[in-house]
This record gives structure tokens, sequence and C-alpha cells, in this order.
């Protein structure tokens, strides 16, 4: 049998593969540029955690840590993985340019008041004040350990805005965003703590709470996000 050669199917063959040519060119440069932003974002990671850990070991803070009583039922200092702490300060930026009991005038929305419940050395406090990721009026955080909140003071210069104070008792009704992670390993001292928090929030404030107990079955919260960690009080 004689194949018959159409010269119009053979244009349209070398058509489509300079056309598939040029499409895996743009992937592999978008591959390449992905590759190198993850570079990136690792070498600031271990900066950020570098930081971190020298601020911890600083021999002032070292020493004080050693004769510290650490609660038993509480979580020593477990800090965030930085990347999810990021993430979650991306989706929460949009979620309050989205609502419109935030909105303002002049900027994306009303810039909030931010505070973090167990900031240890306060790295994430320097995350949001130096990120530019939020819209912040006030960041500031606790913690019960005295010489995590003078590690935050010497590392990261946060000064009075960050305080030593106990999350069971602390009034939490003047912020409009509060960041927790389970400073409670007792799940029952971690629930206590959650419904007393819940309760002293304002109306329409948001929680970031990975690793709660209770907050996706209260009916005084309303889930906001994917990630399932952002909740806003009703
Ligand atoms: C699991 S770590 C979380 C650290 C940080 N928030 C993060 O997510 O990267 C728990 C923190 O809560 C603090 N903490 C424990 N009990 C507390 C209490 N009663 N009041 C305030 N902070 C407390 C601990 O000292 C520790 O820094």
């Amino acid at each position: 049998m004689v194949e018959i050669q159409d010269p119009r199917f053979s244009d349209y063959e070398s058509s489509v593969e300079l056309a598939l040519d040029s499409e895996i060119q743009a992937l592999e440069q978008i591959a390449s540029s992905l590759s190198k932003i993850e570079r990136v974002a690792q070498a600031l990671e271990r900066v950020l955690v570098a930081t971190e850990v020298e601020a911890l070991q600083a021999p002032s803070v070292a020493k004080a840590l050693e004769t510290t009583e650490f609660d038993p039922n509480a979580y020593d200092y477990i800090p965030i993985d930085v990347r999810e702490f990021l993430l979650i300060l991306i989706e929460l930026d949009a979620l309050l340019a989205a609502d419109s009991d935030y909105s303002h005038g002049q900027f994306r929305y009303r810039p909030v008041r931010f505070l973090e419940v167990g900031c240890g050395p306060g790295r994430n406090l320097f995350i949001v004040r130096k990120g530019g990721l939020l819209l912040w009026s006030a960041a500031e955080g606790i913690d019960i350990v005295g010489p995590y909140v003078d590690a935050a003071r010497e590392t990261y210069n946060l000064g009075g805005s960050v305080w030593q104070d106990d999350a069971r008792t602390f009034d939490y009704s003047t912020y409009d965003v509060i960041f927790s992670r389970r400073p409670f390993s007792d799940s029952v001292e971690q629930t206590e703590f959650e419904n007393n928090l819940v309760n002293k929030m304002k109306i329409g404030s948001y929680l970031i709470a990975p690793l709660n107990e209770t907050h996706d079955r209260d009916s005084r919260l309303v889930g906001l996000d994917d990630l399932q960690v952002i909740w806003k009080r009703i």
C-alpha cells in the first residue's frame, strides 16, 4: 500500500511540535524559578530558626531557663514551623481584606491588634512585625516563662510588647486577632483555657489556633479557612 503524505497534515504536525517545544521551554523556566525560590525560602527559614536558637542559648537566658520550674500540664516552647506560620498570615490577610467588619477607607483592611499567647522568645511576633504580610496596629505577646520574655526583648527588641502573663487569666477582649498554639499539654487544662479564651474574645475577633481541643465544636466560633485553623468569634 502506498502512503500518501498530505502536505497540509505535515504543516499541522510541525506547528503542533513547535507549540509543544515552546510550552516545554516555558515549563522548564517555571520549574527552574520555583526551585530557586524554594532554595531562597529554605535559606531564610534556616536563618530565622538559627537566630531563635541563639536567643535561647544566650548565657543569661540559658542559665535562667535551667532554674525555671515548668508547669507539668503546659508545653515548653515548641515553635510552629516557619512556613506554616507564614501561610497562616497570608490566609489571614486575605480573610481580613474580604471581611466588611474590618473595612477601612485607606487600607485593604483596618490594621489589627494582634496577640500571641505563649509567644516564647518572640520569633513569630518578629515575623508579624517585620514580614509585611499583615496590617497591624499592635503585635503583642505573653508567655508564662520569664526567660522567654527576656529573650524576646533582647533578641528581637520587642520591649514592652511582650510580657510575662498567664494565658488562663488573661483579658483577651481588646484584641482583633489572637494566635494561640496549644499552650497546655493536658487536654482538660487546654479545654478550660479554650473555653475561657473564647468567652473573653470580643465579637468579630479572629482566633488562630492550630492543635486545639474544642474550637470546631464551639458554636461561638465559625471556621473561616481551608487550613482549618482560623475562626471568627460570633
Ligand atoms: C507549644 S509552645 C507554642 C509556641 C509558639 N506560640 C508557637 O506556636 O510557635 C507553648 C508556649 O506556651 C507557653 N505557655 C505555657 N503555659 C502558659 C501559660 N499558662 N500562659 C502563657 N503562656 C504559656 C510556653 O511557655 C510556650 O512558650
